[in-house]
């Protein structure tokens, strides 16, 4: 078995900022509510990259920061729900895109939770000597199955990509992944994708809006607020630590409410924990990566610190992950 480790992180997001007043002007809201109700102000829409190209240029902004050639890439995993087509997977465009030609490539869907997904396989493939390295990266273009008409749902979601390269270490690097799913709750977050077709009848028709986001946001709350205090809570058990021992706590970005539920619930400051939904809302499996390049790129993670990343979201599914930087 060998470790693996994170060497570097990269980001990208559409310059389109679309801000609370602005989505007032297309549904019946608020600055005030959305703002007390999930600390969102901005979000990044794209109006003309796809998931693709905003994933792509996470990854080379990562393979800068890396600093090593494409050429040495093994394995490319994205993790999405918004992929460009059925087939080829983003992760197969993204490797043409960085020229990354002696990669493996698949894309994941576990929504929200998928780059803690993506990021288990990685590990495990490079742990199993299976691999030496791979890029790992969330990427989503939320916009396309956003119900612009529907305020409770079109006022969280934004677009954007993260990526991280891990890669075959000596040293200590993650730690502990866990990932898991309540497939029975599926209804309460859904985009449906094309429905069964009998080709002797031309019954039948589906169309864009058949794809937008619906989701019971009670339900999803209750789920995420359970899953955030019961993953920080077990690795603290497992690893006899605590809050003291953490550098940052990474929550996937989907309501600060939840995450200052977490903060009360576990008697952890909020300073623990790193937040920036109030600038691109919810971009479902890039919102860790992106948060994670951030507080990189703010010096806010040094060599040695104990991280903690945890996601929750459709499926319903959920991920955790344990990291020494
Ligand atoms: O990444 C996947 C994970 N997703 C999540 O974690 C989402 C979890 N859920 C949430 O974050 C919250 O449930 C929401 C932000 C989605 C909704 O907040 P809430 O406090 O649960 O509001 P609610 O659904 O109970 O709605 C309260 C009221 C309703 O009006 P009435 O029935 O009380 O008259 C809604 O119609 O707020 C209304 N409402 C709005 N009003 C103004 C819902 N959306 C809006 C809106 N602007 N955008």
């Amino acid at each position: 078995m060998f470790n693996s480790r994170i060497v570097s992180t990269g980001s990208a997001v559409p310059d389109f900022i679309i801000d609370n007043s602005m989505l007032a002007e297309l549904v019946d809201t608020s600055d005030e509510w959305i703002t007390t109700r999930t600390g969102i102000r901005n979000r990044r829409i794209s109006r003309y990259k796809n998931t693709s190209d905003l994933a792509s240029e996470a990854a080379e902004k990562c393979l800068k920061n890396a600093g090593i050639k494409v050429e040495e890439i093994e394995m490319i995993i994205v993790a999405t729900v918004t992929p460009d087509t059925f087939t080829p997977s983003t992760a197969c465009i993204v490797q043409q895109k960085i020229g990354a030609f002696k990669a493996s490539a698949m894309d994941i869907n576990a929504a929200c939770s998928g780059f803690i997904y993506a990021l288990d396989i990685a590990d495990s493939m490079i742990s199993a000597g299976r691999f030496k390295n791979a890029l790992v990266i969330g990427a989503e273009c939320l916009s396309k199955i956003t119900d612009w008409k529907d305020r409770s749902t079109c006022v969280l979601f934004g677009d954007g990509a993260g990526a991280v390269f891990i890669e075959k270490s000596s040293e200590s690097g993650i730690i502990k992944v866990s990932t898991g799913a309540e497939g029975d709750k599926s209804g309460y977050l859904i985009s449906k994708a094309l429905p069964p077709r009998d080709p002797f009848q031309n019954k039948g028709s589906f169309s864009n809006e058949d794809s937008y986001i619906k989701m019971n946001g009670q339900e999803v709350f209750r789920f995420a607020t359970r899953i955030m205090v019961g993953s920080i809570k077990k690795l603290f058990d497992e690893y006899k630590i605590s809050h003291k021992d953490i550098k940052l706590i990474i929550p996937h970005q989907a309501n600060l409410r939840i995450i200052e539920f977490a903060s009360k619930k576990l008697a952890i400051p909020m300073e623990k924990f790193y937040v920036n939904l109030q600038d691109y809302g919810n971009t479902s499996s890039a919102s860790i990566p992106i948060a994670l390049n951030e507080a990189v790129e703010k010096g806010m993670i040094e060599k040695g610190d104990l991280i903690i990343a945890v996601g929750f979201g459709g499926g319903l599914t959920y991920g955790s992950i344990l990291i020494e930087w």
